[in-house]
């Protein structure tokens, strides 16, 4: 397929992946059944993704609050998130996809992150498609672990305070979990929700954002690539006038 280029394609495509429950739900079926086929929606649009040309995809698998849900749901997420990961690997690595978890990685289990450590270091060096999971991460505590990670590197720095003061939001960048990682362009959430639910908190300043009542397990390549006309059509204007 043909891969689409000029100055209205994004390079980075994130979405907030939701409504598994609900389309389950509809289906008489137990909440997991809808994450197992939320699976086969993430391969769906990353080969939208690699056949579109687009460079970066983040995908929101699962927040900080989702540590909150009911304890079978969460032994089952992570199950899954492992599966896939073994799964998925071979594939993702030949289609020249690097692939990043980025999140609160101390609250994961020794399987999975042993798991998320070895496809990290295999895909280390890919490059036509950046695959970033947002594993138990969330926009506030992002922004409060750059914030002490800064802290650290000038306790004891004689001109701290001065360098502090000088600081510029793109110097912030770099303390951030996706230092490196282009700000997104756009940031689609299924499901109907209209919020946030503390993502990208800072590197979504100025994304634009594409809100559709297609549940995530519906959400596919045709999706995707309308998605990517829709963003083509934007006036990004960073607060200039045109
Ligand atoms: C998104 O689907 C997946 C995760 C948050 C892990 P949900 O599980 O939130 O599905 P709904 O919103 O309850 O339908
Ligand atoms: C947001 O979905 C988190 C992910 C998609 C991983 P939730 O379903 O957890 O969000 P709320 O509870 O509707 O805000
Ligand atoms: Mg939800």
């Amino acid at each position: 397929m043909s891969t689409q280029t000029g100055a209205n394609m994004p390079t980075h495509v994130s979405v907030i992946m939701d409504g598994n429950g609900r389309w389950a739900k509809e289906r008489g079926k137990e909440r997991v059944y809808g994450h197992a086929e939320g699976v086969e929606s993430v391969r769906a649009c990353v080969e939208a993704a690699v056949e579109t040309g687009v460079k970066y995809l983040s995908l929101y698998a699962f927040s900080e609050e989702n540590w909150n849900r009911p304890e079978e749901e969460v032994k089952a997420l992570m199950e899954l998130m492992v599966k896939a990961m073994a799964a998925e690997m071979d594939e993702l690595d030949r289609n020249g996809v690097r692939f990043v978890v980025l999140g609160n990685r101390e609250r994961l289990g020794d399987e999975l992150n042993r798991i998320i450590d070895s496809c990290m270091e295999r895909t280390s060096r890919n490059s036509t498609l950046t695959l970033v999971i947002f594993l138990s991460y969330s926009g506030k505590w992002d922004i409060l672990q750059a914030a002490r990670k800064l802290a650290l590197q000038l306790w004891d720095d004689p001109d701290g305070k001065e360098k502090l003061m000088n600081m510029k939001a793109e110097d912030f960048d770099g303390f951030l979990a996706t230092a490196g990682i282009p700000d997104p362009d756009l940031i689609i959430r299924t499901s109907g929700e209209i919020r946030l639910s503390n993502y990208l908190l800072w590197q979504g300043a100025y994304s634009e954002f594409l809100f559709t009542d297609t549940l995530w397990p519906d959400f596919r390549k045709d999706d995707f690539r309308a998605a990517l006309e829709s963003y083509a059509k934007r006036d990004r204007r960073y607060g200039k006038v045109k």
